[in-house]
């Protein structure tokens, strides 16, 4: 008898888009993801000023969607920020956080992204939070040590009911927009290790979905996507072009029977 595998697969669209092409591109995913299976989730995260378009164009539809960030505060004298709440106004369930080029460029601290993490709870937002380690990290051999701190941090702060809502991601950082692709016994190998994290945390928690991202294309999703602890893909260059977000979502759907 074969077993249903639930899979995800979320877009990650950085700050990429106007509204033209926005709206061929959301068409042709809503189009698209109708014929998937119901075992694969669909998301795309958009920059905030589009999410008005966004949510015009997929209500009703099967493809969720969300922001890349959230503010830490709920409202208030913070110029620029965009607080959770604002984001569900527009339908949004999603919102990534603690993305490695936040932390980079923004200086994110580990304890911000847990904050962040909260807002987004709280508001009914499913927060993708993101951990990676750089290509020194790694050389290094401290992986581990980096993606365990960064998901701890998290953790700390949710109940066992809060951290169950969570989806996580491991974006190795030397993978992102490199082309670069962890390989599938590589990315399996930091999947396993985040996953004891999880399950420790408690059982509500050992299946949230975790996904991997880093230069997930059509022609290496669908190895990632079967190995054991790999949930699915977030999903940054390859999400802007339909065709290419739609094949990524087939190999989520064809991982997602298991015989
Ligand atoms: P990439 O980005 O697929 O372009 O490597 C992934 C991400 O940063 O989420």
């Amino acid at each position: 008898m074969s077993k249903q595998r639930a899979k995800l697969v979320i877009g990650n669209w950085k700050m990429h888009g106007r509204l033209a092409e926005n709206a061929a591109l959301l068409q042709a995913v809503a189009q698209g993801a109708a014929g998937l299976p119901a075992e694969v989730g669909v998301g795309v995260c958009v920059p905030s000023p589009y999410l008005a378009q966004t949510q015009s164009l997929l209500e009703g539809g099967r493809v969720l969607w969300g922001v890349q960030d959230v503010s830490a505060f709920t409202h208030g004298a913070y110029t620029g920020e965009v607080a959770a709440p604002m984001v569900v106004d527009f339908g949004a369930s999603l919102s990534i956080v603690g993305h490695s080029e936040r932390r980079a460029y923004h200086r994110e601290s580990a304890e911000l992204v847990a904050v962040k993490t909260q807002r987004a709870l709280e508001a009914g937002l499913t927060p993708v939070v993101c951990v990676g380690e750089t290509l020194e990290e790694r050389e290094a051999g401290s992986t581990e040590q980096v993606v365990g701190d960064q998901l701890d941090a998290v953790l700390v702060k949710l109940s066992e009911a809060e951290a169950a809502r969570i989806v996580v991601a491991y974006e190795p950082v030397w993978a992102i927009g490199t082309g670069q692709s962890a390989t599938s016994d590589q990315a399996q190998a930091v999947h396993a290790f985040l996953r004891s994290r999880l399950t420790a945390k408690g059982a509500a928690v050992a299946d949230v979905p975790l996904l991997y991202g880093g230069s997930v294309k059509p022609d290496n999703a669908e190895e990632l996507f079967r190995q054991p602890d790999i949930d699915g893909g977030l999903i940054g260059g390859a999400s802007l072009k339909a065709q290419d977000f739609l094949a990524i979502c087939k190999a989520a759907a064809a991982t997602s029977v298991v015989s």
